[in-house]
């Protein structure tokens, strides 16, 4: 330890203590010591020898997670910069466990381009130069219509982590097998937004019963499985990765199995939304569970969460699509699609833990590990010398987002008003707290 007290510079030193911290052991109490932004020690409660100088934090015997990565999440900015920025997006991330965000490419202009890359990199850097992370995804296509892939060598390097034509399906396949096998050669993946464009033409939520009820016009399942089928079969052919974006149906859940089993490159995310609600949310026409791909029925619900018990899901994601409320306050044929999801997709996801349908080394690699490995992300894994970016979550603390616990610009979310059970209750990056803490701190 005698190295942290030399130099001339004071060196900032973090000790967490009374932590149960599940990727190292979660039965009993462990502590951390970071000195300047980094991971010195990590062990059971007491076995660390920590220097005076060292600020205390008293855990309280809450979750110390590994900061997060959410890898679908709309900034908005630029363009949109009324609906959320990268200032407001970045610290609705950071409350929400978040150290690292996948910015997906649909702002105005299209993120197609190495000076929108650079531009959104230049505001993450400026607003939070400590983190939450923006990691850009590229455009696949100019413009996101799907006719001519993007500058995709330009865009890796200047910082694409993965290329996507998200809120925009590809369905010319043959200029999607290209995208593929550029994006490989730059060791990309391509996250596919899997949608038949002319079966979800003009559609606002599931196809079934109920939007018949409703004289709504829906999207049929097979709108979403006919591009996964498309996708695995390329993947398979070309011997190339791809990952499925925001999966909804059980039709695709059986396709996914169906890779996997034959040991295809196939990845996939689901959204803690798929996995709580169903399609008669918007039975009241209710625009803030409009989103896309939609609420599905009961039985996709089943079936994803069943998807998620068998591990055949590689991470969550959060699909966080912020709209301004004059936006979303119009009748369900004219609202856009979206629902925001930084803040309250770890209580929702623990709700699985609790319910016994994942373990909590599932929960972390699917909001960590996962991620991480697909997009190729270099994370806390708290061994030493580790970034000290980690978080404390309090499983049981109940709290109702509302326009005073959210971060977030906008506030489209079905869950508002809705009381939930989890909460981040502090988070580092690099070893700077990004939000303050209201359990015990003490500096000696
Ligand atoms: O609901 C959605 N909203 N789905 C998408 O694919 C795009 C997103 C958005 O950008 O608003």
């Amino acid at each position: 330890m005698s190295n942290i007290h030399e130099g001339a510079k004071p060196r900032s030193v973090l000790h967490i203590a009374n932590a149960i911290i599940p990727c190292l052991d979660p039965d009993r109490l462990s502590e951390v010591l970071a000195v300047d932004g980094r991971i010195i020690a990590c062990g059971p409660s007491g076995s660390l020898d920590i220097p005076t100088q060292a600020e205390r934090v008293d855990a309280q015997k809450q979750r110390l997670f590994p900061s997060f990565i959410d890898a679908h999440t709309h900034l908005r900015e630029p363009g949109h910069e009324y609906k959320e920025d990268i200032a407001s997006g970045l610290s609705a991330a950071a409350h929400g466990g978040f150290g690292a965000v996948l910015a997906m490419a649909n702002t105005k202009p299209v993120n197609d381009s190495a000076s929108v890359t650079r531009y959104m990199l230049e505001k993450a850097a400026l607003h939070h130069p400590k983190g939450p992370r923006l990691l850009p995804v590229g455009a696949l296509t100019v413009g996101l219509e799907g006719k001519e892939l993007a500058a995709m060598g330009e865009l890796a390097e200047a910082g694409c982590v993965a290329f996507s034509n998200d809120g925009r399906p590809v369905s010319n396949t043959e200029i999607f097998r290209r995208g593929m096998e550029y994006a490989a050669q730059w060791g990309r993946i391509v996250i596919d937004h899997c949608e038949d464009e002319f079966l979800a033409k003009d559609t606002h939520m599931n196809e079934g019963a109920r939007s018949c009820a409703l004289g709504v016009k829906g999207q049929p399942t097979v709108a979403e499985a006919l591009h996964v089928a498309r996708d695995i079969l390329l993947s398979e052919y070309l011997n190339i990765p791809v990952h499925l974006a925001h999966i909804s149906s059980s039709q695709s859940v059986e396709l996914i199995r169906y890779a996997k089993e034959r040991g295809i490159k196939v990845s996939a995310e689901t959204c803690p939304h798929y996995l709580v609600l169903d399609e008669s949310r918007i039975g009241h026409y209710d625009t803030a569970a409009k989103v896309n791909p939609p609420l599905r029925t009961p039985a996709d619900v089943e079936a994803l969460r069943a998807a998620v018990r068998e591990g055949l899901f590689d991470i969550f994601v959060t699909d966080h699509a912020p709209h301004a409320a004059h936006e979303k306050e119009q009748p369900l044929d004219e609202a856009p699609n979206g629902l925001i999801g930084l803040e309250t997709a770890l209580p929702l996801t623990y709700a699985l833990v609790r319910q016994g349908i994942l373990c909590e080394k599932d929960f972390i690699r699917m909001w960590h590990t996962g991620p991480a490995r697909i997009f190729n992300i270099s994370v806390n894994t708290f061994a030493p010398g580790d970034p000290a970016d980690f978080f404390l979550f309090d499983p049981d603390i109940e709290w109702t987002p509302g326009r005073d616990t959210l971060h977030s610009k906008s506030l489209n979310t079905p869950f508002l008003g809705c009381p939930l059970r989890g909460k981040v209750t502090a988070h580092w990056l690099g070893g700077c707290e990004m939000l303050c803490y209201s359990g015990t701190t003490q500096t000696a």
